[in-house]
Protein backbone atom coordinates (compact mmCIF):
# COMPACT_ATOMS: atom_id res chain seq x y z
CA UNK A 1 0.00 0.00 0.00
CA UNK A 2 1.14 3.41 -0.92
CA UNK A 3 2.16 5.60 2.19
CA UNK A 4 -0.40 8.15 3.15
CA UNK A 5 0.61 11.43 1.97
CA UNK A 6 2.37 14.28 4.18
CA UNK A 7 0.60 17.02 5.81
CA UNK A 8 0.85 19.99 3.90
CA UNK A 9 2.85 22.87 6.15
CA UNK A 10 3.91 26.04 4.48
CA UNK A 11 6.83 27.96 5.87
CA UNK A 12 7.46 31.20 5.71
CA UNK A 13 10.70 32.59 6.32
CA UNK A 14 11.91 35.79 7.53
CA UNK A 15 14.68 38.10 6.08
CA UNK A 16 17.32 39.10 7.53
CA UNK A 17 17.65 36.45 9.61
CA UNK A 18 20.57 34.72 10.79
CA UNK A 19 24.39 35.94 10.89
CA UNK A 20 25.00 39.69 10.63
CA UNK A 21 28.39 41.64 10.01
CA UNK A 22 29.89 41.65 13.64
CA UNK A 23 29.25 37.82 14.05
CA UNK A 24 30.77 36.90 10.66
CA UNK A 25 34.06 38.98 11.24
CA UNK A 26 34.12 37.22 14.87
CA UNK A 27 34.31 33.77 13.16
CA UNK A 28 36.64 35.06 10.80
CA UNK A 29 38.98 36.73 13.62
CA UNK A 30 39.12 33.51 15.03
CA UNK A 31 40.37 31.73 11.64
CA UNK A 32 42.42 33.67 10.81
CA UNK A 33 44.10 34.28 14.03
CA UNK A 34 44.67 30.39 13.88
CA UNK A 35 45.98 30.70 10.28
CA UNK A 36 48.40 33.25 11.83
CA UNK A 37 49.67 31.93 15.01
CA UNK A 38 48.79 28.21 14.89
CA UNK A 39 46.92 26.51 16.93
CA UNK A 40 45.47 26.47 19.60
CA UNK A 41 44.42 30.20 19.91
CA UNK A 42 42.50 30.38 22.93
CA UNK A 43 38.99 32.69 22.79
CA UNK A 44 37.90 33.97 25.99
CA UNK A 45 34.23 33.61 26.21
CA UNK A 46 32.06 31.85 23.38
CA UNK A 47 32.79 33.73 20.31
CA UNK A 48 29.48 34.09 19.78
CA UNK A 49 26.41 32.41 21.38
CA UNK A 50 26.31 29.19 19.53
CA UNK A 51 27.20 26.15 19.61
CA UNK A 52 27.42 24.62 16.28
CA UNK A 53 29.86 27.72 15.51
CA UNK A 54 31.95 27.29 18.92
CA UNK A 55 32.54 23.31 17.83
CA UNK A 56 33.14 24.32 14.56
CA UNK A 57 36.04 26.42 15.83
CA UNK A 58 37.35 23.83 18.27
CA UNK A 59 37.70 21.76 15.56
CA UNK A 60 39.99 24.07 14.00
CA UNK A 61 41.90 24.88 16.52
CA UNK A 62 40.38 27.11 19.26
CA UNK A 63 40.06 26.06 22.74
CA UNK A 64 37.07 28.48 24.48
CA UNK A 65 37.69 29.52 28.09
CA UNK A 66 35.94 32.03 30.48
CA UNK A 67 38.53 33.67 31.86
CA UNK A 68 41.85 35.26 30.65
CA UNK A 69 43.36 33.44 33.97
CA UNK A 70 42.95 29.91 32.15
CA UNK A 71 44.72 31.16 28.80
CA UNK A 72 48.25 29.80 29.44
CA UNK A 73 51.55 32.16 28.92
CA UNK A 74 52.68 33.08 25.31
CA UNK A 75 49.84 31.87 23.61
CA UNK A 76 47.56 33.99 21.77
CA UNK A 77 44.02 34.92 22.61
CA UNK A 78 40.73 36.41 20.97
CA UNK A 79 38.01 38.60 22.88
CA UNK A 80 34.50 38.04 21.69
CA UNK A 81 32.40 39.75 19.79
CA UNK A 82 30.47 40.78 23.22
CA UNK A 83 32.89 43.03 24.00
CA UNK A 84 35.26 43.04 27.33
CA UNK A 85 35.75 45.46 30.25
CA UNK A 86 38.61 47.09 29.68
CA UNK A 87 40.59 45.48 32.72
CA UNK A 88 40.61 42.18 30.09
CA UNK A 89 42.97 43.87 27.74
CA UNK A 90 44.92 45.32 30.12
CA UNK A 91 45.64 42.33 32.02
CA UNK A 92 46.55 40.64 29.07
CA UNK A 93 49.00 43.22 28.30
CA UNK A 94 50.47 42.86 31.61
CA UNK A 95 51.00 39.18 30.69
CA UNK A 96 52.13 39.94 27.69
CA UNK A 97 49.81 38.25 26.44
CA UNK A 98 48.95 38.81 22.41
CA UNK A 99 45.50 39.53 22.38
CA UNK A 100 43.09 40.10 19.21
CA UNK A 101 40.12 42.04 19.69
CA UNK A 102 36.76 40.41 18.01
CA UNK A 103 34.36 42.98 19.50
CA UNK A 104 31.74 43.49 17.19
CA UNK A 105 32.25 47.28 16.26
CA UNK A 106 29.08 48.56 16.98
CA UNK A 107 29.76 47.57 20.27
CA UNK A 108 32.78 49.35 20.35
CA UNK A 109 31.04 52.67 19.42
CA UNK A 110 28.93 52.57 22.57
CA UNK A 111 31.85 51.81 24.66
CA UNK A 112 34.05 55.00 23.33
CA UNK A 113 30.22 57.04 23.92
CA UNK A 114 30.00 55.63 27.68
CA UNK A 115 34.17 56.61 28.12
CA UNK A 116 33.39 60.30 26.24
CA UNK A 117 29.96 61.10 28.06
CA UNK A 118 32.12 60.19 31.37
CA UNK A 119 35.01 62.52 30.79
CA UNK A 120 32.25 65.33 29.99
CA UNK A 121 31.30 64.26 33.58
CA UNK A 122 27.66 62.69 32.63
CA UNK A 123 26.60 59.98 35.40
CA UNK A 124 25.20 57.26 32.07
CA UNK A 125 21.72 55.26 32.37
CA UNK A 126 22.96 52.00 30.64
CA UNK A 127 19.69 49.91 29.52
CA UNK A 128 20.33 46.22 29.55
CA UNK A 129 20.08 42.66 30.64
CA UNK A 130 22.07 41.89 33.96
CA UNK A 131 24.85 39.69 33.70
CA UNK A 132 25.27 39.46 29.88
CA UNK A 133 28.54 39.59 28.44
CA UNK A 134 27.80 42.70 26.19
CA UNK A 135 26.75 44.65 29.49
CA UNK A 136 29.66 43.30 31.86
CA UNK A 137 31.89 45.17 28.87
CA UNK A 138 30.41 48.23 28.59
CA UNK A 139 30.16 48.31 32.12
CA UNK A 140 33.83 47.67 32.33
CA UNK A 141 34.30 50.30 30.05
CA UNK A 142 34.46 52.91 32.90
CA UNK A 143 35.18 53.33 37.17
CA UNK A 144 32.28 51.73 38.72
CA UNK A 145 29.68 53.87 40.34
CA UNK A 146 29.66 56.62 37.07
CA UNK A 147 26.93 54.14 35.43
CA UNK A 148 23.60 52.51 36.30
CA UNK A 149 21.90 49.52 34.74
CA UNK A 150 18.63 49.93 34.13
CA UNK A 151 16.55 46.93 33.28
CA UNK A 152 13.22 47.51 32.91
CA UNK A 153 10.76 50.35 32.91
CA UNK A 154 9.80 49.95 36.26
CA UNK A 155 13.94 50.45 37.14
CA UNK A 156 13.35 53.89 34.80
CA UNK A 157 10.49 54.85 37.05
CA UNK A 158 12.25 54.28 40.00
CA UNK A 159 15.80 55.73 39.45
CA UNK A 160 16.71 58.46 41.86
CA UNK A 161 20.24 59.80 40.55
CA UNK A 162 21.94 62.32 42.76
CA UNK A 163 22.33 64.79 39.91
CA UNK A 164 19.16 64.55 37.50
CA UNK A 165 20.22 67.42 35.72
CA UNK A 166 23.53 65.90 34.12
CA UNK A 167 22.43 62.08 32.70
CA UNK A 168 23.40 60.02 29.44
CA UNK A 169 21.81 56.96 28.64
CA UNK A 170 22.99 54.27 26.49
CA UNK A 171 21.86 50.67 25.71
CA UNK A 172 22.55 47.15 25.17
CA UNK A 173 22.42 46.34 21.22
CA UNK A 174 20.49 43.53 21.35
CA UNK A 175 17.64 44.47 23.26
CA UNK A 176 13.31 44.80 22.44
CA UNK A 177 13.35 47.56 20.03
CA UNK A 178 9.80 47.98 21.41
CA UNK A 179 10.62 47.83 25.12
CA UNK A 180 13.55 49.81 24.94
CA UNK A 181 11.79 52.52 23.15
CA UNK A 182 9.00 52.88 26.56
CA UNK A 183 12.03 52.48 29.05
CA UNK A 184 13.51 55.47 27.04
CA UNK A 185 10.32 57.41 26.93
CA UNK A 186 9.99 57.09 30.75
CA UNK A 187 14.00 58.37 31.36
CA UNK A 188 12.88 61.47 28.85
CA UNK A 189 10.13 62.33 30.72
CA UNK A 190 11.37 62.14 34.09
CA UNK A 191 14.86 63.70 33.31
CA UNK A 192 13.77 65.93 30.02
CA UNK A 193 17.75 67.07 29.82
CA UNK A 194 18.63 63.05 29.22
CA UNK A 195 21.45 62.86 26.62
CA UNK A 196 20.18 60.55 23.86
CA UNK A 197 23.20 58.66 21.96
CA UNK A 198 24.19 59.40 18.60
CA UNK A 199 22.04 57.49 16.91
CA UNK A 200 20.93 53.96 17.79
CA UNK A 201 22.82 51.42 20.17
CA UNK A 202 20.23 49.04 19.21
CA UNK A 203 22.03 47.88 15.65
CA UNK A 204 20.60 47.31 12.98
CA UNK A 205 20.71 43.56 12.94
CA UNK A 206 18.49 43.32 15.97
CA UNK A 207 15.91 45.89 14.43
CA UNK A 208 16.15 44.62 11.14
CA UNK A 209 15.51 41.21 12.55
CA UNK A 210 12.68 42.66 14.48
CA UNK A 211 10.99 44.03 11.90
CA UNK A 212 11.16 40.96 9.32
CA UNK A 213 9.38 38.83 12.02
CA UNK A 214 6.58 41.38 13.06
CA UNK A 215 6.09 41.50 8.80
CA UNK A 216 5.21 37.92 9.06
CA UNK A 217 4.17 36.62 12.19
CA UNK A 218 0.64 37.47 11.44
CA UNK A 219 0.29 34.88 8.68
CA UNK A 220 2.06 32.52 10.69
CA UNK A 221 0.05 29.58 13.44
CA UNK A 222 3.66 29.24 14.73
CA UNK A 223 7.04 30.71 15.11
CA UNK A 224 10.19 28.75 15.74
CA UNK A 225 13.31 30.80 16.51
CA UNK A 226 16.88 29.63 15.82
CA UNK A 227 19.37 30.27 18.34
CA UNK A 228 21.04 29.85 21.82
CA UNK A 229 19.06 30.29 25.09
CA UNK A 230 22.00 32.72 25.86
CA UNK A 231 21.36 34.50 23.10
CA UNK A 232 19.98 37.75 23.72
CA UNK A 233 19.11 38.75 20.32
CA UNK A 234 17.48 35.51 19.63
CA UNK A 235 15.13 35.67 22.93
CA UNK A 236 13.61 38.79 21.94
CA UNK A 237 12.83 37.17 18.21
CA UNK A 238 10.65 34.77 20.32
CA UNK A 239 9.33 37.86 22.51
CA UNK A 240 8.24 39.87 19.43
CA UNK A 241 6.51 36.89 17.93
CA UNK A 242 4.42 36.25 21.18
CA UNK A 243 3.65 39.60 21.22
CA UNK A 244 2.26 39.45 17.41
CA UNK A 245 0.06 36.66 19.45
CA UNK A 246 2.03 33.61 17.98
CA UNK A 247 3.32 30.77 19.97
CA UNK A 248 7.01 31.00 19.23
CA UNK A 249 9.85 28.47 20.16
CA UNK A 250 13.55 29.03 20.26
CA UNK A 251 15.28 25.94 19.32
CA UNK A 252 19.11 25.34 18.88
CA UNK A 253 19.08 22.90 16.42
CA UNK A 254 16.37 21.14 14.15
CA UNK A 255 16.53 17.58 16.52
CA UNK A 256 14.69 19.99 18.95
CA UNK A 257 11.42 20.47 16.92
CA UNK A 258 8.86 18.57 19.17
CA UNK A 259 6.17 17.81 16.64
CA UNK A 260 3.47 18.04 18.85
CA UNK A 261 3.58 21.36 19.14
CA UNK A 262 2.94 21.67 15.59
CA UNK A 263 0.04 19.98 15.30
CA UNK A 264 -2.46 21.86 13.87
CA UNK A 265 -0.19 24.44 12.85
CA UNK A 266 -0.49 24.89 8.73
CA UNK A 267 1.53 27.99 8.03
CA UNK A 268 5.14 28.27 10.34
CA UNK A 269 7.50 31.13 10.70
CA UNK A 270 11.37 30.85 10.78
CA UNK A 271 14.12 32.83 11.71
CA UNK A 272 17.75 32.44 13.13
CA UNK A 273 19.06 34.93 15.90
CA UNK A 274 22.32 37.21 14.83
CA UNK A 275 24.72 34.23 15.76
CA UNK A 276 22.64 31.21 14.22
CA UNK A 277 24.50 30.16 10.85
CA UNK A 278 22.25 29.69 7.75
CA UNK A 279 22.78 25.46 7.65
CA UNK A 280 21.11 25.33 11.35
CA UNK A 281 17.72 26.93 8.95
CA UNK A 282 18.09 24.18 6.47
CA UNK A 283 19.09 21.67 8.76
CA UNK A 284 15.22 22.57 10.22
CA UNK A 285 13.34 22.73 7.09
CA UNK A 286 15.39 19.34 5.62
CA UNK A 287 13.68 17.79 9.14
CA UNK A 288 9.98 19.55 8.39
CA UNK A 289 10.37 17.82 5.74
CA UNK A 290 10.64 14.46 6.56
CA UNK A 291 7.30 14.66 8.14
CA UNK A 292 5.48 17.16 5.96
CA UNK A 293 4.81 18.22 2.02
CA UNK A 294 6.32 21.53 2.96
CA UNK A 295 6.48 24.57 0.90
CA UNK A 296 8.73 27.60 1.15
CA UNK A 297 8.50 31.84 0.66
CA UNK A 298 11.19 34.28 1.89
CA UNK A 299 9.93 37.63 3.21
CA UNK A 300 12.55 40.00 2.77
CA UNK A 301 11.44 43.09 4.34
CA UNK A 302 15.15 45.30 3.81
CA UNK A 303 18.26 44.17 2.22
CA UNK A 304 21.86 44.34 4.03
CA UNK A 305 24.98 45.04 2.92
CA UNK A 306 26.78 46.09 6.14
CA UNK A 307 30.58 44.58 5.90
CA UNK A 308 33.14 45.45 9.24
CA UNK A 309 36.55 45.45 8.79
CA UNK A 310 39.28 43.24 10.30
CA UNK A 311 41.42 44.23 12.90
CA UNK A 312 44.67 45.44 11.59
CA UNK A 313 47.02 43.07 12.92
CA UNK A 314 44.77 40.22 11.48
CA UNK A 315 44.27 41.53 7.89
CA UNK A 316 47.70 40.59 6.51
CA UNK A 317 46.74 37.30 6.60
CA UNK A 318 42.62 37.59 5.36
FE1 LIG B 1 27.26 43.59 16.26
FE2 LIG B 1 24.65 43.76 16.26
FE3 LIG B 1 25.79 41.60 15.45
S1 LIG B 1 26.04 44.63 17.75
S2 LIG B 1 27.61 41.45 16.68
S3 LIG B 1 25.97 43.61 14.48
S4 LIG B 1 23.95 41.69 16.64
Amino acid sequence: TPAAPLPPLSLLIAAPRGFCAGVDRAIRIVELAILKYGAPVYVRHEIVHNRYVVDGLKAKGAIFVEELDDVPDGVPVVFSAHGVPKAVPHKAEERGLEYVDATCPLVSKVHRQAERLVEQGRHILFIGHRGHPEVIGTLGQVPDGVMTLIETAADAEAIAPTDPANLAFLTQTTLSVDDTAGMIEVLKRRFPTIEAPRGEDICYATSNRQAAVKAIAMACDAMLVIGAPNSSNSLRLVEVAERQGVKARLIERAADVDFDWLSGVTTLGITAGASAPEVLVRELVDRLATRFAITERETETVRENMVFKLPRNLDAAA
